[in-house]
């Protein structure tokens, strides 16, 4: 995937995510979860993002933002997917201090290389979060159009 992309709708951010999800699924399985990192502003649209990305992994229960439960999982059902079991859906925007995540089990669920792990405002969380992480920074340009920029190279294409 290239570094940087403006979208100019919720449509074009979901499709990134659809991409992201499938570029993923095409990867050599890892000894730990694969953790994606979303920062950026209210409404620049992290969860539009992850609601394309979870479609891509055939979740069909609709994605909310988490910001309430905090961590919400989902299974997968789908037979095709073979290296992974759950995908995470995190949001820390009420997080005080990462020890709460840790008591969540953030730890155990970030070490399961079976996982896809999706944490909006994780900058909230940089001191507890693994060293290999895909971070997304979303930018808020217009009332349609959002800079979203892939900091890290663990996917190349
Ligand atoms: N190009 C675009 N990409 C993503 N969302 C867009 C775009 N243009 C307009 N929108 C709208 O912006 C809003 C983005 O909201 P979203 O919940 O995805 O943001 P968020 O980053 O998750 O915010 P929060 O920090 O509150 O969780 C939605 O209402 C969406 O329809
Ligand atoms: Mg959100």
């Amino acid at each position: 995937m290239k570094k940087e992309y403006i979208t100019s709708s919720s449509a074009q951010t979901k499709k990134l995510g659809q991409k992201l999800a499938k570029d993923i699924l095409k990867k050599k399985p890892e000894k730990t979860a694969f953790v994606i990192g979303l920062e950026g502003e209210l409404g620049s649209g992290k969860t539009t993002f992850v609601q394309g990305f979870a479609k891509a992994l055939g979740i069909k229960e609709k994605v909310l933002s988490p910001t309430f439960v905090i961590i919400k999982r989902f299974q997968f059902n789908n037979l095709t997917i073979k290296q992974f079991n759950n995908f995470y859906h995190l949001d820390c925007y009420r997080i005080k201090k990462p020890r709460e995540l840790l008591d969540l089990g953030f730890k155990e669920i970030i070490s399961n290389p079976r996982n896809i792990v999706a944490v909006e405002w994780a900058d909230k969380i940089k001191k507890i979060m693994p060293e290999d992480v895909l971070w997304i920074n979303f930018e808020f340009i217009d009332e349609k159009k959002r800079k979203i920029s892939f900091i890290c190279d663990i996917i190349e294409k």
